[in-house]
């Protein structure tokens, strides 16, 4: 059988399984042990820890399965675990980023990338952050400088659900010698591949859609095997954000099913949006599935014909009325993760204005909605019902 034909759903199940030789075990174990036993007859150890197993930090058995699965269905050639998506980007930015250089990064972005490169980095690291609208390639190659070593993308952005050109952003970059960093959690390895579209290095937050049940935190990096050697050698073993291989085993169950996941929250998620689009009740939807979305074409390009689960949305009315509504959905719990198994909602209110969400419908506060895996006409009628609950305008 040819391996390299092998499919997403079927790489998911396969690609990376352990099975337990010693007992026969279909489901490989947790390697609960924080050291290995080293060879004590004068073979080699290699102290880097990437060919020998040394100390759980360093890597464990748990995390090297789960790595083998996501280069599967990223397609890039290698891949560091870390113990949160966060970890994952602080270790690119250490270890791409010296005093003196200057990171581009997209304006919107998740909350700890903006803290990070925003005010610790220029402060503490003197490195210079450009913050742009990365969705406007001319705003990007305008903001390149002689020192710009790393343009870090968020695609599709969180909460904005805007999409930048990974290829074109990876052209100017290369052209300046600088590194292309993707945080694409919000479309998870199957339906956003950064490193096939010419970026660098590849960020999912594995805590969202990769485990997708919600009970594990996790990070993941893909790339070349230079980039994640480096990543290794200092984010890893020096800075030591690692998973523990009890999470790194949860996270590799979850991601047996992620394909099939996936599927189902595009679904569920245009039917919502559609929904919304139409609700007279909604000030405006932005899901990259829809027409109406400014980079949908993009989005049919880079992602085909699924577009993950994150939609953002407002309603007509004052913050009482946002605050009404989210308290009166019944199937939709308010919560600040997305891409679980169960619907999550979260109000970014007027105060996001301190966030840079730059177009004006955003300043004036939104809704980001993460579709679970429920029957898309059930979370159609618990958020009809919230409408009339909460006393909103038809406009
Ligand atoms: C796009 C994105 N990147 C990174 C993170 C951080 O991931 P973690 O919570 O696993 O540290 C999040 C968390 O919400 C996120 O939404």
């Amino acid at each position: 059988m040819d391996k390299k034909k092998l499919k997403k759903t079927t790489l998911a199940v396969h690609a990376g399984t352990r099975k337990d030789d010693a007992f026969g075990a279909i489901n490989g174990p947790i390697y609960m042990t924080s050291n290995y036993r080293l060879p004590s007859d004068g073979t080699f150890i290699d102290w880097s820890g990437s060919n020998t197993n040394i100390y759980a930090r360093n890597r464990n058995v748990n995390q090297m399965v789960l790595q083998e699965r996501l280069c599967a269905l990223s397609g890039a050639e290698d891949c560091v675990i870390f113990g949160s998506g966060v970890a994952a980007l602080a270790g690119i930015f250490t270890t791409f980023l010296d005093s003196g250089d200057h990171v581009i990064v997209s304006e919107v972005c998740y909350s700890a990338t903006n803290i990070l490169l925003r005010k610790v980095f220029p402060k503490k690291y003197n490195i210079e952050s450009s913050f742009v609208d990365t969705t406007d390639i001319e705003a990007v190659k305008k903001a390149i400088r002689p020192n710009t070593k790393l343009i870090h993308l968020e695609s599709p952005g969180n909460p904005t659900t805007g999409l930048t050109d990974i290829a074109a952003v990876a052209e100017i970059a290369h052209k300046n010698n600088a590194l292309v960093s993707v945080d694409a959690t919000f479309g998870s390895p199957i339906l956003v591949n950064p490193t096939l579209l010419g970026a660098d290095l590849e960020i999912h937050s594995m805590t969202k859609y990769i485990n997708g049940h919600g009970d594990s935190i996790g990070g993941c990096v893909l790339s070349t095997t230079e980039n994640i050697d480096k990543l290794k050698e200092l984010a890893l073993v020096n800075y030591g954000g690692v998973l523990s291989p009890f999470n790194a085993w949860l996270v590799s169950r979850g991601l047996a099913t992620l394909p099939l996941r996936m599927a189902q929250h595009s679904k569920t998620a245009l039917k919502v949006a559609e929904f919304l689009e139409a609700a007279p009740e909604v000030r405006f939807v932005s899901y990259p599935g829809l027409n109406s979305h400014p980079q949908h074409e993009l989005a049919k390009k880079t992602m085909g014909d699924q577009f993950s689960g994150m939609i953002a949305f407002d309603i007509n009315g004052d913050q009482e009325v946002h605050q009404k509504f989210i308290n009166a959905l019944n199937l939709v719990t308010h919560a600040v993760s997305l891409g679980d198994i169960e619907s999550l909602i979260i109000y970014y209110d007027q105060e996001s204005d301190k966030l840079p969400y730059y177009p004006e419908i955003y300043r004036k506060g939104f809704f980001r909605f993460s579709v679970g895996l429920e029957d898309a006409d059930d979370l159609i009628e618990d958020i009809q019902q919230a409408f009339k609950a909460c006393g909103v305008k038809k406009k």
